[in-house]
């Protein structure tokens, strides 16, 4: 009698229970008016020689129990091969401003410490031969920041030349004796890393001097790399908004608009992680809405800090040649409990799937002169697609959001127009809805919307002028909790799910979920 009192009593409180209302949105496409191409480099990874972001995240070494291959894990390169990873930017990050690339090939490794990140032992038995073998088993692009801080020019040029060289020189043979006479590519170059602070604490004026010199004499000898596919020069640019980083970009692209034909760039890099204030104190699982609320407001900012850098270099490079590259970007939390402090491990949550939709959404607006992006970093330091412990290993949120963003790469972008609404609480106010669409090349139209709002559904109207829509369909991601995570024992609280489309007057209903990324196509 009491359970059946139980029962009823549940089903009346679920009849009775006040039902949020799915706030609507009209969402209007123009696919008749293709935008900027959105380069599939604006999805690109990072790296770096920290805590376990290479060491158990991605070499475990060949006589490893774990199942790898040349001691690189297989269980994280499947993973990785299913976002199509564009590039991976290494060996850092602060560490390549300290590293020495002949530490790590051949035979025997010279072992060093890590001052940067925990002062632990830096084994560098993961080098140049094991970072290429690596990005060519996940099918990606190599992004090789070399050692402006504490290298020379001559250093740099070498490990180039080292690399690079088809012809028989004293370098190109060091490397056939090292397993690999095939030249390797090199498709982006780093010059440099936040020379303004860990990368050596230079003004703009002594860093451009230096820049000038190591993008003179560092060469890419691979002939397949001289006419076409030529390798990108980065060089640092700023790590803020404030006025020594406009100075820092005025100083690098007025230099750049006069530059004659020994030097040259074809990018400039920008940082700015999603932090609130240092040292980073919000936590990355266990946090309230206030929490949720403030970082996707802070990460918000991304936009005007792109917009003001870009106006300072279309003053100077009005052609748009030169790419504003966001090669460090995401969250950066307080460090797990219990963790080395070096090495910035948190979780990740369904947050973090809500700021990276919005940060990709923000570089896709300004495909025109954001030309490359990485997050940071790839595997088990800050906002990571991936997780690993010993043999076990668990996907992100953040990670279902590149897999879903999949389609956007090297699509045309494609103007949207909606009536945002607004998300509030307590003090903050933000806009409720993001939208992004795009044309992929085989003709196909995608949609990106990302429902901010923890507690109110969306009903979104698409309206898709330049064809004719006949449905959509595709996969949304969503959590419990802002604040829900995968684990190792949970793996699947965040994972995508089907959604699709109803047909109804000639336009498409979407019911996206609180707190929700989803990307569809549409179909004619
Ligand atoms: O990603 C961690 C660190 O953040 C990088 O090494 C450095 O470039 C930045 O300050």
């Amino acid at each position: 009698m009491r359970a059946f009192l139980v029962v009823v009593t549940l089903i009346v409180m679920a009849i009775a229970a006040p039902r949020v209302a799915a706030q609507k949105v009209e969402l209007s496409i123009d696919a008749s008016k293709p935008g900027a191409k959105i380069d599939r480099n604006l999805f690109g990874q990072f790296a770096e020689h920290l805590g376990h972001g290479i060491y158990d995240g991605i070499w475990v070494g060949s006589d490893s129990t774990i199942p790898n291959t040349r001691g690189i894990r297989n269980d994280v390169v499947t993973a990785l091969k299913a976002i199509h990873v564009p590039n991976v930017r290494w060996p850092g990050g602060c560490f390549a401003d300290g590293y020495h690339w002949r530490d790590g090939i051949g035979p025997q490794r010279v072992v060093r410490l890590n001052p940067d990140w925990g002062g632990v032992i830096e084994s560098n038995t993961f080098g140049t031969h094991e970072f290429m073998d690596f990005i060519d088993q996940i099918g990606s692009e190599a992004y090789v920041s070399v050692n402006l801080g504490s290298g020379s020019p001559q250093e740099a040029a070498d490990w180039l030349e080292y690399m690079t060289a088809a012809q028989a020189t004293t370098l190109e043979k060091e490397r056939a004796a090292n397993w690999h006479p095939a030249p390797y590519k090199v498709a982006w170059l780093g010059l440099g890393n936040e020379s303004w602070d860990c990368g050596g604490n230079m003004t703009p004026e002594y860093y451009l001097d230096r820049m000038k010199s190591f993008s003179h004499f560092v060469r890419n000898y691979n002939p397949a790399q001289t006419e076409k596919n030529q390798m990108l020069k980065i060089a640092v640019g700023p790590g803020g908004g404030e006025q020594r980083w406009t100075d820092w970009t005025e100083t690098v692209m007025k230099a750049y608009q006069q530059h004659t034909w020994s030097w040259d760039i074809n990018g400039l890099s920008m940082h700015s992680y999603t932090v609130v204030k240092w040292p980073p104190a919000f936590k990355s699982v266990g946090f309230g809405e206030d929490e949720y609320a403030q970082i996707i407001k802070t990460t918000l900012d991304m936009d005007d800090l792109i917009k003001k850098h870009s106006a300072i270099m279309d003053k100077y490079d009005p052609q748009k040649k030169v790419a504003l590259v966001v090669d460090e970007w995401g969250s950066w939390y307080a460090p797990l409990p219990g963790s080395n402090l070096g090495f910035l491990v948190q979780q990740n949550s369904m947050r973090d799937a809500v700021l990276a939709a919005l940060n990709l959404n923000i570089f896709a607006r300004h495909a025109d002169r954001v030309r490359g992006a990485n997050i940071a970093q790839m595997i088990n330091v800050l906002q990571a697609m991936i997780l690993t412990d010993h043999e076990k290993m668990v996907l992100t949120p953040t990670y279902y959001v590149y897999k879903m963003y999949v389609p956007f790469q090297d699509s045309t972008f494609v103007p949207v127009t909606f009536d945002a609404g607004s998300y509030k609480h307590g003090d903050f106010t933000l806009p409720r809805i993001d939208a992004m669409a795009a044309k992929s090349k085989d003709g196909k139209v995608w949609v990106e919307i990302t429902n901010v709002d923890p507690h109110q559904p969306a009903e979104v109207e698409l309206n898709v002028s330049g064809i004719n829509a006949k449905s959509a369909s595709g996969e949304t991601l969503t959590a419990p909790k802002v604040d829900s995570v995968n684990t190792f024992e949970a793996p699947n609280t965040v994972v995508p799910k089907p959604i699709s489309a109803r047909a109804q007057g000639g336009k498409l209903i979407l019911q996206l979920e609180p707190k929700s990324v989803t990307v569809v196509s549409v179909e004619q």
